[in-house]
């Protein structure tokens, strides 16, 4: 099947990146979130990026119009009717996500393939509250998503074969490099990223060094673009706590218990970047 129509569910920092560079790349996209203040904030940040791109040559402000044409927005799941595929990239809770899948299977044509970004939840779980298991397959885009290459296709156990080649066809056409992973607690990117980052944190916690030593050493040390408080400010301390919880319960083995610093920041609402305060302080 050749995709052409898609819907993204959820405006945030991953569900707007994403239907960026879907519009970009041509395909018609609607973005969906519950208000329709979250869907501006959503488009008032893609329309950042976008002209940065036409100021740096990138893009003409013929190609940054036409992307934002491509894109229409939407308060009801019901919009789905008419798509090819669903890219769900709402907040990491398997109960939101299960509403979400449930209805969508409901709404959409027999056809749609169903795709969450999760970052570590169970794909099969998700696929097995539909009546299309088969067709529900995990997308895993990057963050910043413009920006990273790397798709991470996550099968579930009842994903089939032409739903992979498809989805693997797609994240080529938006010049991504998919890579393909079974369906196991963080998959690959976020069993190896997380515990790095938790393991920062308790550098914090336990003293050995202040947040910004944490990062200068792993950056001028280790090459890492962000220092991993920096790229947990980033992701959101929130979605750190909730793949750390998945591993930790997923595996049942202590080496991924969550820094009590992290639960600590996150019921203060200190979730990073996104909240104006997290291992830093936002402006
Ligand atoms: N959106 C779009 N473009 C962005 C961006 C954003 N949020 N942030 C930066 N960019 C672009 C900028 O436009 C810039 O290009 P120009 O200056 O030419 O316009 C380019 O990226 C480089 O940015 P900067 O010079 O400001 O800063 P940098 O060199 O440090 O690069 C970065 C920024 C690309 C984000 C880099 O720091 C980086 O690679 N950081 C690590 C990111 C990472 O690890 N992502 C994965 C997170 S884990 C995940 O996503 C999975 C999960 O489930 C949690
Ligand atoms: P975010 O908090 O920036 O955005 C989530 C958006 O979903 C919000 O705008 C919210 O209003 C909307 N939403 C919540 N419930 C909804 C519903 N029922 N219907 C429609 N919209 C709804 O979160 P984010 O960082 O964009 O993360 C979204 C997903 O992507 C999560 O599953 C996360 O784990 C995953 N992810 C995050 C990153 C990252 O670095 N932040 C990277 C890869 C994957």
């Amino acid at each position: 099947m050749t995709i052409k129509n898609i819907m993204v569910i959820g405006a945030g920092q991953m569900g707007s990146g994403i239907a960026q560079v879907f519009a970009q790349s041509g395909f018609d996209v609607k973005l969906n979130d519950l208000s329709e203040e979250a869907l501006q904030e959503g488009l008032a940040s893609m329309e950042k990026i976008l002209s940065r791109n036409v100021e740096k040559g990138r893009m003409t402000e013929g190609e940054k119009t036409a992307t934002l044409d491509n894109i229409t927005t939407s308060t009801s799941l019901d919009d789905a009717s008419d798509r090819d595929l669903v890219i769900e990239a709402v907040v990491e809770n398997m109960d939101v996500k299960t509403q979400v899948f449930q209805k969508l299977d409901e709404v959409t044509p027999e056809h749609a393939i169903l795709a969450t970004n999760t970052s570590s939840l169970p794909i099969t779980d998700i696929a097995a509250v539909t009546k299309r298991p088969d067709q529900v397959i995990g997308m895993h885009f990057m963050n910043p998503v413009p920006v990273m290459k790397l798709v991470e296709v996550i099968r579930a156990i009842q994903t089939s074969d032409e739903t992979y080649q498809t989805i693997e066809e797609t994240a080529k056409a938006l010049g991504k490099m998919p890579v393909e992973v079974n369906d196991y607690p963080g998959f690959v990117s976020n069993r190896v990223l997380m515990p790095m980052i938790n393991e920062a944190i308790y550098t914090v916690y336990e003293g050995v060094a202040e947040p910004e030593a944490v990062d200068e050493v792993m950056k001028l040390g280790m090459n890492h673009p962000m220092g991993p408080l920096t790229l947990a400010d980033f992701i959101g301390l929130d979605t750190c706590l909730y793949i750390m919880e998945v591993l930790y319960e997923g595996f049942g083995d202590s080496k991924y218990r969550p820094c009590p610093l992290l639960k600590k920041y996150v019921s203060a609402g200190w979730l990073g970047k996104k909240s104006g305060r997290g291992f830093y302080v936002y402006e």
